[in-house]
Formats: structure tokens, sequence, C-alpha cells
């Protein structure tokens, strides 16, 4: 036999025992003989796959990513040595490698359901939901009874969208305010009048404005999923030539590439609980310098927080907390809720004031500076406050108006809001409570200064 004769023998029979030697579970001595065989030169581009597999296997990460970066140098598409490189990375928690080689694997295996899975998972897991539902939804649709994959779309859904949207919808009070205002307007400024919608959600206030009229309606949403549902909505009820949904924050919109000019009137329900949190000065007076005709309809065109002092022992147990199984925990307090949603109508609470607006914000307005007031509340009765209860009165339009008051509100997209004190505030009827009141542009500001006494006390809201 010639030397080359014994070589390949020899490299036959290592490969043999490797193989004999990984099916019985020695993956040690397996490793061994696959390195022989690839050093006689023997079958290489298929045993370094499996070599590579088998580090992997016995948490030799490094050298198995070596080993896959081998094949790949003899191979660039090499969809397994990408996907298994990617699946290293990602058990070592280095989130972008693993979601570039991941992506290299799906690019080089598009129809691999595993692979899009794994790629979603570890998008999910470096917080980028948005692609991670990308590619959930092209893994369902190549594996569609697959329940995890179904399970992960749906959680992803609502991590994605907040769970008041649909309590929001189904506000028919809300809903009806919105659409006499949008008819109103289209009314007064005709259907060539050009309406931006910001922030659409659905499509709903956008469809109202073609229902009523609109020839035209620029419509944007920034989370991509809901856009997509958006345009899809307006498509099943015949709006779609129209309408036109942008996937985009309302800062990106442009006119000239999204709107042909400034728009005439503004639609946006992007009121918050508190009034502020979803960003409405930033959006408005953005919209104000750049989207808006100087007179351009403004829907709603203002909106005031309006409160009362409450006393609750329901509300207090999860503001303020002292002895705890005989242990003195009452510093945990400092790090309380600053505001809690709250179901005003469900929760057992006791007015010790009358209603008093806090903050109105003005939003035909061209600019919010921030703004900090004294404001002073006569207190109606003994008790110890635990906070403010805040709702909204939003008005839309000339004599239309809509509110969530605890007293007549139940079910909506909008819940009340406790505003919570620092500490357990005693008050007595006939007392003025000294407050400054205020906001950050994104949040209200309420803080008690002090209490002052019934008698000295001029009458006050
Ligand atoms: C309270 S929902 C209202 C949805 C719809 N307009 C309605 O009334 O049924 C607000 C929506 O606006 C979107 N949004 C908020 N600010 C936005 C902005 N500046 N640009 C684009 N979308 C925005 C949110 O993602 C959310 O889907």
């Amino acid at each position: 036999m010639t030397d080359t004769a014994d070589t390949t023998t020899f490299a036959r029979t290592m490969l043999k025992e490797a193989l004999l030697l990984q099916s019985a579970g020695n993956l040690a001595a397996a490793e061994a003989r696959y390195r022989m065989v690839i050093e006689h030169g023997y079958r290489v581009a298929e045993v370094l796959p499996v070599l590579a597999g088998i580090l992997g296997q016995r948490g030799a990460d490094d050298e198995a990513l070596a080993i896959w970066e081998e094949v790949l140098a003899r191979d660039p598409g090499h969809a397994v040595a990408h996907h298994e490189q990617g699946l290293i990375h990602a058990r070592n928690g280095r989130f972008a490698p693993a979601i570039a080689a991941l992506e290299a694997a799906c690019a080089a295996d598009p129809e691999n359901a595993v692979a899009a899975n794994n790629l979603a998972v570890t998008l999910a897991d470096a917080g980028r939901k948005h692609e991670a539902l990308e590619q959930f939804t092209r893994a369902r649709a190549m594996q569609p009874s697959n329940l995890h994959i179904e399970h992960q779309i749906r959680r992803l859904n609502a991590e994605l969208v907040p769970f008041w949207h649909i309590p929001m919808l189904n506000d028919a009070r809300r809903n009806d305010a919105f659409e006499a205002a949008i008819s109103a307007a289209i009314a007064a400024a005709g259907p060539g009048a050009r309406v931006l919608d910001i922030g659409t959600g659905s499509g709903l206030l956008s469809m109202m404005a073609a229902r009523a009229g609109a020839l035209s309606v620029t419509a944007c949403e920034m989370v991509p999923v809901i856009a997509e549902t958006a345009r899809r909505i307006i498509a099943d009820n015949g709006y779609a030539g129209r309408i036109a949904v942008h996937t985009a924050a309302s800062s990106a919109l442009e006119v000239g590439e999204h709107l042909d000019g400034r728009a005439d009137i503004l639609v946006s329900e992007i009121l918050s609980s508190d009034l502020l949190t979803e960003r409405v000065i930033d959006t408005f007076e953005d919209a104000h310098a750049r989207l808006l005709k100087p007179d351009a309809i403004i829907i709603p065109r203002a909106a005031a927080a309006i409160g009362c002092l409450v006393e609750s022992a329901v509300l207090a147990d999860y503001v303020f907390v002292g002895t705890v199984s005989g242990f003195d925990v009452s510093r945990f307090g400092a790090l309380a809720a600053q505001k809690l949603p709250i179901h005003g109508t469900m929760t057992d609470w006791k007015r010790l004031s009358g209603d008093v607006e806090l903050l109105r914000i003005d939003l035909t307005r061209k600019s919010h500076p921030g703004d900090v007031q004294l404001l002073s509340i006569r207190v109606t009765q003994d008790g110890v406050a635990e906070g403010i209860v805040q709702w909204m009165e939003v008005d839309l339009a000339e004599g239309i108006t809509f509110d969530n008051h605890p007293d007549g509100y139940t079910d909506g997209g909008w819940l009340q809001v406790l505003h919570t004190f620092p500490e357990p505030l005693a008050v007595e009827a006939g007392a003025v409570l000294h407050l400054a009141v205020g906001h950050d542009r994104t949040t209200l500001i309420i803080r008690p200064l002090e209490v002052a006494s019934a008698r000295a006390q001029p009458m006050v809201a």
C-alpha cells in the first residue's frame, strides 16, 4: 500500500471510531479522533462541523466558535455554522454578535423556522421587541400550529400595546365626543381640509374624519405593530384610499414628504390618565412648529387635570409602610410610588375637599414653559390624606367636552390617578392646604407645602 492509502485507511478507521464513541456519549475520546481525521485531511468539510458541535456540547465555546469560523472560511453561506455561532454568543449573553450570526443563518436558510425562532428569542432578550415580533411572525408563517411561537407573539404584542387600548376603544362616550368635534371641524373647514392624526392607534379618529367627509387624512403611529394593524383596519372599513398611515413618531413627519402641506386640522388623542405622560406637550409644540397651519383647528383644544384631597385606608396601604412583622421598615416609604393608577369608582376612598382644577393646558398654544404655582385647597372634612386623586376634563371643541370624573366614569381607557404625598397628612375641616402644583412637561408636580389652620384662613377653592 502507498502512504496515501495508509493515511486514508487510518483516517477512515479514526472516523469510524469517532462516530462510535460519539454515539456512546464519550465526547472527549470522539473529539480526539475527529481531530486526527482532520489532521489527515480526510473529509474535512464534513468533519469540522461535527467537531465544532462536540466542542459546543462540551462547553468549549471559544474553541467551537473558532472551528465554526473555519467552516465559514470554507463555505461563507454555511447556515448551520452561522446558526451555531449565534446560539453560542446568545448563551454567553453577547447579543450583538448573536443577532448578527442568527440573521446570517436566516439569510442562508430563509425557510428554517428554528433559526427564525432563535433569532426572534435573541432579539426579544436583547430588548429589540419590534424586530423580535417580526421574526416570530415569520416563524409562525412557517409553523402555524407552533404553540410557543403563538404564545411569544401574544406576549410581545401585549408588551408593545398598552392594556388600556381596548377599553379606550370601547369607551363610547370618549369616541362620541371626538367624533362630534371632528365632524364639526370638517364641516367648518370643508372636505378638502388637510387632516393630521397624531397617534392613530387603531385608526379610529382618522376613519371618523374620513366618514365626516375629509378627502385626505395623514395619520402616524409610532408603534409598528399598531400602525400595521391600523392600516388593515382602515382597509377593512373601506378608507384605505383616503387615509395614509405612516409608521413613525410625529416628530419624524415632514411637510413635503408625508404631508403635501401644513395641516388644517389636528386630531390627536395622546392624553394619559395624568394628562402628560404620553408627551402631549412636546408632541403638540412640535406639530405647531412644523406641521400645522397657524390657525389650524386643534382637537382637543385643551385639557385640565382636576382633583381632590382623599383619605383611604386601602390606598394608604399602597403608599405608606411602618412596622411589619415586628420590624420597622418605614424607610421603605421613601421609595413609594409617586402616582398610582386607581379605579375611582371601585376604590374605597373619602373626599376631604371639593374638586379643584390642578392644571390646565391650552393645546392651541405654541409653547408650554414648565411652571409650578401655589394652589390652596380648602379642606372640607377632618381626616388623614394620602394624596390627591386626579382625573381629566378634555375640551374638544365649542360645547364638546369629556371627563373621567370618578363619580360618573366607570370603565374606559383612562383611570384616575392618586398623586401620593410623601407622608400621611392630617387635616381638619376648614383648614387650607397649600400645594405646589405644576408640571415638568411629562409629569404633574403635586407637593404639599403646609396646612394652615382652619381659623386663620379665608375661603378658597
Ligand atoms: C391613546 S392612543 C389613541 C389612539 C387613537 N387615536 C384613538 O383615539 O383611539 C395614542 C396612540 O398614539 C401613539 N402615539 C403617541 N404619541 C405619538 C407620537 N408623537 N407620534 C406617533 N404616535 C404616537 C401611541 O403609540 C398610541 O398608539
